[in-house]
């Protein structure tokens, strides 16, 4: 009997949440490698209504924000933020930092499609879909690297 029913579970279970996943997550940017699903801070008792990614630029594209096109915007203009991210289905909010109390959520949360591209996701509700540039964590390992170069430097000298 039981056995039945995790059969039957096991068959089901993937049909379920197939059915649930109507929009995919864009991963296909060489520049901005997605992040995660962070909840927005606006509401968030003592943010002073800052938003998760605030300071930088923000655009609002009704009917045709797509993720390439919040990438290229966050990207490819004279300053090239490290964050990207959708929200709404069609919010672009571009950032240097995430803020430290945006707290991440499972991906699933994020799941308004863009309204240019429906199989996408494009954040939520006060959720959003949070991109980082790769050349941020680049900058960071060659960072680690120079100091950990200049550290053997001057344990050969002091030796
Ligand atoms: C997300 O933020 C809202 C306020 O905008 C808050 O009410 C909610 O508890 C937060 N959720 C999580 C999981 O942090
Ligand atoms: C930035 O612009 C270049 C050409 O101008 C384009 O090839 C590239 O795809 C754009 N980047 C993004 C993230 O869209
Ligand atoms: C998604 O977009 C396509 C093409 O624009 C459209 O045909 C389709 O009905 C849309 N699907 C949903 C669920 O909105």
């Amino acid at each position: 009997m039981t056995l039945l029913l995790h059969l039957l579970l096991l068959l089901f279970i993937p049909l379920l949440t197939a059915a649930d996943a109507t929009v995919s997550i864009y991963d296909d940017s060489d520049k901005y490698i997605y992040y995660g699903c962070y909840n927005e801070t606006t509401q968030v008792p003592g943010s002073a209504e800052t938003r998760a990614l605030g300071g930088g630029i923000d655009e609002s594209l009704p009917g045709e924000m797509t993720v390439p096109k919040c990438l290229a915007f966050c990207g490819n203009g004279s300053t090239e933020y490290r964050y990207a991210g959708l929200e709404w289905s069609r919010e672009c909010w571009c950032a240097q930092t995430l803020s430290g109390i945006a707290e991440k959520l499972d991906d699933t949360a994020c799941n308004y499609p863009c309204e240019g591209d429906n199989t996408t996701a494009c954040g939520g509700s006060l959720k959003l879909s949070v991109y980082r540039a790769s050349f941020a964590s680049r900058l960071a390992s060659s960072s680690v690297f120079c100091l950990t170069i200049a550290g053997l430097v001057m344990a050969r000298m002091l030796w």
